[in-house]
């Protein structure tokens, strides 16, 4: 990763105009973590508490997905979190298409600097944007929430997992053992076609191949 490429990206964000949106944030809100990480979130968009603190899920959807992280082991230093838009938009309304296109190439060059090895959309709206930047048809959260699949996402064979947003569990609290079930599934997945990889090798060597870095 080049790092002056990724500060001159951070530092456009932090002074990007190019939609409406900038009119009304109080901060922008790039992302957080480690843009070394070999895993990356993907949410919505920036509400309240991430307006105020230029933080991505710090308020109570936050609290939730840190609860997640935890169960799967797993620190915030550990991964790199962002959004699909970058300034809050107001009310916590959901993005228009307008602000996701004029926004989404910095969420693309994110993806070229960091080459994760996996990308977990939160959300369907993360979930079909990343699904139709890969190609890949999308159909709805009922049906593929929980899902790892394989994928290229800017020249980068990665694993596209999706998942319900973490504040959908707290309108419907039945959807937090959902999340938390999805979440032990994705990073199980993960674990198998990833980590036990680099120990034999021989196993898989095709899945090896899926994922040398360019
Ligand atoms: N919801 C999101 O999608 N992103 C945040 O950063 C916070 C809440
Ligand atoms: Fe720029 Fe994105 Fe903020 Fe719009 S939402 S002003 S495109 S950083």
């Amino acid at each position: 990763m080049s790092e002056t490429e990724w500060k001159k990206l951070i530092e456009e964000i932090m002074n990007c105009r190019k939609c409406p949106l900038h009119k009304t944030r109080r901060n922008p809100v790039p992302g957080d973590g480690n843009p070394q990480a070999d895993i990356m979130f993907v949410g919505e968009a920036p509400g309240e508490r991430e307006d105020i603190m230029g933080k991505p899920f710090v308020g109570a959807a936050g609290k939730f997905l840190d609860h997640l992280l935890d169960m799967v082991g797993l620190k915030r230093s550990q991964v790199y979190i962002t959004n699909i838009v970058k300034c809050r938009p107001p009310g916590n309304r959901d993005p228009r298409e307008e602000e996701i296109e004029a926004c989404i190439p910095y969420l693309w060059r994110q993806i070229r600097l960091i080459k994760p090895k996996m990308i977990v959309a939160l959300g369907r709206h993360a979930a079909r944007t990343l699904y139709s930047r890969a190609g890949l048809k999308w159909t709805n959260m009922t049906r593929n929430h929980g899902r790892v699949v394989e994928a290229v996402l800017e020249g980068n064979r990665v694993l596209l997992a999706v998942t319900y947003h973490p504040a959908a569990a707290l309108y419907n609290p039945k959807l937090r053992s959902t999340l938390e079930e999805d979440f032990k599934k994705i990073f199980r997945e993960y674990n198998e076609r990833l980590r036990g990889l680099t120990t034999s090798s021989k196993r898989s060597p095709n899945l090896l191949d899926f994922f040398r870095k360019s």
